[in-house]
Parts: C-alpha cells; sequence; structure tokens
C-alpha cells in the first residue's frame, strides 16, 4: 500500500513534467519505463485515470513500442543491434558470449531481475558496429573485451552514469565533404538573408534550388511548404479561426544501413534547426518538432543545449532577430522503437500520443498534420540543405548535380568496405566511384536505400545515384563475395515481418508468410513451388499494403531472386513439392518410444 502510494507519487510527478499533456503520453510513458523498467498495470491504470484517458489506449500504446514493456526488462536493459552490417561485424558471437556471461537466455530477464539481454532492429552505428543499447544508451565496436567489461559492470551493479565514457563514444566518421558539410552555415547566418530578403524571395530561391526531400520519396521541397502555407492561410476565415502550420524535423532514421541524420544531428544540428527555423518563416509556424528515434537518446541532451543556445541568441523564442512577430521554438519528443514511425503520417499519430498507425492518405500533413493542422514533415538532411539554400541561393544548389536531382546526396556508406562513414556527393556519382572511395573490394552486390530500396549486382556498378537511376534516402550497405543473397534477404524480411504495424493485413499476414518461406529456403527445406511462391506472393505483399512499408517489404527477396535466381535455385531440396513443416522428423520421437527404425515407420511427404 505505502509502496503503491509512493509509485502513485511518482508517476503524478511525471504527468505534470509533461503538462497533462495527452499528446505527450509517449513521452510518459516513456519517463515510466525508465523509472520502474517497465509500465506496470498499476501505472496504466495511474496515468489513465489521472489523464482521463481510456485504459485501453495506454495498454496499445504499451504494446505497440518496443522499447516500452509491461513486465520488468531487468535493472540493466541490453539490446543488441540484430540489423545486417552488425551480423557481418560479428554481433551474434557477441549476444551470445554476453548471455553466456551474464547467465541469461536470449529474449529474457534474469530472475534476480538484474539484467535482461535481447535483440533490437538495427541501432543506427552500422560504421561502428556491433552496437548494443544499454537502458537505451548507444555503445558501439563491441568486441569481447568490451563484453568482459559490460558484463562485469552488470554485475558489480555499477549505475550506468559511472561506466567508462569511452565506452558511449559514438564516431562521425566523415569521409568525404562537398557543398553541405564542407562549408556549413554559422548559427543565424540563413535567418538574417532571409529575413532581410522578403517572404516571397526567399521562397523562389527554395523553389529554383530544385531541392526534393531527402528521406527516399524525393518530393519537391518548395512545393511541400508552399502548399502547407497556403492550406494555413485558406483556414483564416475558419469559425475556428486560422490554423497554425506545424514543422516537423523526421528524425527517425530507422532505415537499417542509415546513419547520416545522426550525424547531421550529432555534429551539425545547428545548421538543421535554422533549416526548420527557415521554413517556419515560409509558412508562418510557431512550434516545430524533432521526432527524434528512440535509439539516439544519447544525442536528446546535447540537441537540448543547441536549442537552449539558440534561445539565447534570439534565433528561437519570441521575435526572432528582432522581427516582431516571428516567434517560432522547438520541442524534441522522441520515439520508442518502432521503424513504422518514420512513415510522416505515423510519426504524427506517435507525436499525438498514440500507436504509430499510418493513416489513411490523402488527406496528406500538408492540409491535416499535427492535430489535424497544416504540417510539414521533412527528413533532418532536408533542413539542412534548406538553411544553405536560404543563405547561398538557389542557382548555387542547382549549379550541382543531375537534371531531375539537384544538389549533393550525404550516403552512410558501410558493409564490406575499409572506410565505412559518411560521404557526400553531388547527385550523378557512379556506384563504381563510391565503391572506389570507401575502399571496397571483390564486391558482389549493393542495397541501396536500404531493406526498402534496390539490390543492384556487380553487373550494374555504372548505374548512377539520382532520382532518374538509382534514388536512395542514403543507405549505402557494401556485400562482398563471401556474403549469401539468401541470408542477406532473410535478414531483411525477418526485419520487415518484426517491424509490421499489423493495421493491413496483406502486410501484417504477408511479411510473416514471406519470412516463413525464405526460412524454409534459407534451411535447405526449399522446393522449386517455393520460389514461385515466394515471387507471386511478394508482389501480393507490394500492391495490397496500406503503406509504403508493406509496399516495399518483398524488395530485398523479389530484387535478389530476379539477380540470382541460380544462387535460390541451388539453395532448394528439391524441385518437387516438400512442405514446410517437416512431419518425419516430428515423429522421431513417437519413433524412439516405439523402438521403431525401419523403413515403415518412417513417412514420405514427397
Ligand atoms: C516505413 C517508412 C519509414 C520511413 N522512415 C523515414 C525516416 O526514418 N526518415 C525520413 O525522413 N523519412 C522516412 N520516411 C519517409 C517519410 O514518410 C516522408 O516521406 C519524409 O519524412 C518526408 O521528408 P522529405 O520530403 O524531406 O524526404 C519513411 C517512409 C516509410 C514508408
Ligand atoms: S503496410 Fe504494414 S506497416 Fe503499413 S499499415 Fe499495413 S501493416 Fe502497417
Amino acid at each position: 500500500m505505502v509502496q503503491q502510494e509512493s509509485e502513485r507519487r511518482a508517476l503524478s510527478c511525471i504527468i505534470d513534467r509533461h503538462g497533462r499533456d495527452t499528446n505527450r503520453l509517449l513521452s510518459i510513458l516513456r519517463d515510466v519505463q525508465s523509472e520502474f523498467g517497465h509500465v506496470s498495470g498499476f501505472a496504466r491504470h495511474t496515468i489513465a485515470e489521472q489523464m482521463g484517458l481510456d485504459e485501453t489506449r495506454i495498454r496499445g500504446v504499451v504494446e505497440f513500442y518496443s522499447f516500452l514493456s509491461s513486465r520488468p526488462t531487468g535493472k540493466f536493459d541490453v539490446r543488441i543491434s540484430d540489423s545486417i552490417t552488425d551480423h557481418m561485424a560479428g554481433s551474434r558471437e557477441i549476444a551470445e558470449l554476453l548471455r553466456r556471461k551474464l547467465d541469461v537466455g536470449l529474449g529474457e530477464t534474469r530472475n534476480d531481475g538484474r539484467v535482461g539481454v535481447t535483440l533490437t532492429s538495427c541501432t543506427g552505428m552500422c560504421d561502428q558496429g556491433p552496437a548494443a543499447l544499454v537502458n537505451g544508451h548507444a555503445i558501439t565496436r563491441l568486441s569481447a573485451a568490451r563484453i568482459d567489461l559490460i558484463a562485469k559492470l552488470i554485475e558489480d551493479d555499477v549505475a550506468l552514469d559511472a561506466w567508462p565514457a569511452e565506452l558511449f563514444a559514438v564516431e562521425d566518421n566523415i569521409r568525404l565533404k562537398d557543398m553541405l558539410l564542407g562549408t556549413p552555415v554559422q548559427p543565424g547566418a540563413s535567418l538574417d538573408r532571409a529575413l532581410a530578403l522578403d517572404r516571397k524571395l526567399i521562397s523562389t530561391e527554395i523553389e529554383l534550388s530544385q531541392l526534393r526531400g531527402r528521406g527516399g520519396a524525393g518530393f519537391n521541397t518548395a512545393a511541400k511548404w508552399r502548399y502547407c502555407a497556403q492550406s494555413s492561410e485558406e483556414s483564416v476565415g475558419y469559425p475556428t479561426g486560422r490554423l497554425d502550420p506545424y514543422v516537423v524535423c523526421n528524425a527517425d532514421e530507422g532505415e537499417p544501413g542509415t546513419f547520416k541524420d545522426r550525424v547531421l544531428l550529432q555534429t551539425y544540428s545547428d545548421q538543421v534547426f535554422e533549416g526548420m527555423t527557415v521554413c517556419a518563416y515560409l509558412i508562418g509556424a510557431k512550434q516545430g518538432f524533432v521526432y527524434l528515434r528512440g535509439e539516439y537518446l544519447y544525442l536528446h541532451s546535447r540537441l537540448e543545449g543547441v536549442l537552449a543556445e539558440r534561445r539565447r541568441r534570439g534565433l528561437l523564442g519570441k521575435n526572432i532577430l528582432g522581427r516582431k512577430g516571428f516567434d517560432f521554438d522547438i520541442e524534441i519528443r522522441q520515439g520508442a522503437g518502432a521503424y513504422i514511425c518514420g512513415e510522416e503520417s505515423a510519426l504524427i499519430e506517435s507525436l499525438e500520443g498514440k500507436r504509430g498507425v499510418p493513416r489513411n492518405r490523402p488527406p496528406y500533413p500538408v492540409t491535416h498534420g499535427y492535430l489535424g493542422k497544416p504540417t510539414v514533415v521533412n527528413n533532418v538532411e532536408t533542413f539542412f540543405a534548406a538553411a544553405a539554400i536560404a543563405l547561398h541561393g538557389g542557382e548555387w544548389f542547382a549549379a550541382v548535380g543531375t537534371e531531375k536531382s539537384k544538389g549533393t546526396k550525404l550516403l552512410s556508406v558501410c558493409g564490406d568496405c575499409a572506410r565505412p562513414g559518411i560521404y557526400e556527393y553531388p547527385f550523378g556519382v557512379t556506384i563504381a566511384r563510391i565503391l572506389e572511395d570507401c575502399g571496397a573490394k571483390s564486391t558482389l552486390g549493393i542495397q541501396i536505400g536500404g531493406p526498402s530500396g534496390t539490390f543492384i549486382s556487380d553487373k550494374e556498378f555504372d548505374r548512377k545515384l539520382a532520382y532518374e537511376d538509382l534514388a536512395t534516402g542514403g543507405s549505402f550497405i557494401v556485400f562482398d563475395r563471401t556474403r549469401d543473397v539468401v541470408e542477406i534477404a532473410r535478414n531483411f524480411t525477418h526485419f520487415f515481418a518484426h517491424e509490421s504495424c499489423g493495421f493491413c493485413t496483406p502486410c501484417r499476414v504477408g511479411t510473416a508468410l514471406l519470412k516463413n518461406l525464405l526460412d524454409k529456403i534459407g534451411d535447405g527445406h526449399g522446393a522449386a513451388g517455393d520460389l514461385a511462391e515466394l515471387s507471386r506472393l511478394g508482389r501480393f505483399v507490394r500492391s495490397a499494403s496500406h503503406c509504403g512499408l508493406g509496399q516495399t517489404a518483398a524488395n530485398p527477396i523479389l530484387n535478389t531472386l530476379e539477380r540470382y535466381p541460380e544462387i535460390y535455385q541451388a539453395r532448394l531440396k528439391t524441385i518437387d513439392f516438400e512442405p514446410g513443416f517437416d512431419l518425419d522428423g516430428a515423429l522421431a520421437v513417437a519413433r524412439r518410444l516405439a523402438d521403431r527404425d525401419d523403413a515403415n515407420a518412417h513417412l514420405s511427404q514427397s
């Protein structure tokens, strides 16, 4: 009873800290998880009661996000990154080593509640894996020596903030700078110019630059900002009054193999915030959000520091740079481990404290976004580039690149290469040039744009990075000839099956079926019919799914099946039908009990 009373008080403090705002439910639950190691039934009930919410909504949110749990996760919650590049760097062996040292099953919490070890989707440290999160904080370059140290710190019950700081070092690994990384904008410089020109002129600069969104889809940024501003202006006569627009920076960066936004936020966040503020000036927004993926918790306080400094310098807050009525501020909202929240409408749902389920589109966020108001959602790199364009002009930017892809693109290069890291290239660069720069040898193929993108083979290295040819959000994973394409497709397919939000049947069931079928083939039980089924099912999931996740989930399978049919064929056990379930194997125990192992006691399944 006394304990419940003190828990109730602690919960009230957390709720108060977030202004009892139901839109901040995810932040509240994150704090509860961090303080109590889980969100208990009592916590759910108390939050529901105090915030006037339905308890089922709270349960639904807890169940949706990987970093929230209704059962205790262990005082030290260790999550090892399960991305393909971490595997290539030895994450499975590392997980097994840690698990054995701590005497805990993978995916379990130890009986004494001290520690839990589990796997998690890509943590965005692909250039310095294998990586893990301990109580949400990233640790990279895991080795046997680091595992020894971590296990000892956990057994000795050393508080996380007393662990050696070098364990938590995250490197930038910037390998190649061009027009953007090479000439960063000084804080306030783009805003100065934007305020010196009138709104129309600065929006013409963005238009002239032909900047396209860097999150993957490549939508024209000037058009997005214009639609949002128009939508807000048209609402002036509404009975509810003008709908104030919002600016949202999508820093969810969950696509395996992508980490360029992490580096921008770590080292160039001032310029990202500057781009958001220029956007706010153009569309008339007063409030902005950075939706920061849960895995980048280590960036949170650093970003808060940069925001505080910008407020101090008059670059955020009221009457920015002395311009009367130009009021804008930015709040950081942290995700909680759900790849789907990178999809802009799911992101907005999450910002509103809900499960990250993609909305029906149209209407699009530019007219019906956060709280139903006009909202610009742009990628971190888009705002970063927009700040430079506001300062240097649209023509400066558009002079670089190709006809339909202007400027430069940041790539997160990782996998089998000597120099993984961030590379900035003018659009139109060939794949061969990138491979040479990053020191890739004997390359089998490349996954461009992450699992949802395209796999290209060694016959395609003269292709170009550009919307006209190979579009990418920034992920560039190199695989050499020692790698197995079926295993690569398998890792990506498991990722999608795990990350499907479950809202629509073609994706929820389809990704699970694709995973099972590929497991069957990968484990050597495949038959020719399975390949045809894989392809048929993949095309169905692509065409029938509700959002981009389902529509791209079969890409790894379809791309590799098309390019390497002989590798898949070679993995088949038989060209006849082979059931997914090994009935004869399952009856082995019964045969042993009956003491029979003659031919008649075995079942033929062909
Ligand atoms: C499953 C899924 C995940 C996505 N993840 C991200 C992401 O992490 N970051 C991002 O900027 N865009 C992501 N997007 C694209 C966004 O929906 C949206 O197009 C983008 O944020 C718009 O910004 P941009 O125009 O600057 O590219 C994702 C889309 C889908 C379908
Ligand atoms: S396609 Fe997948 S992720 Fe998208 S809404 Fe459907 S179930 Fe959710």
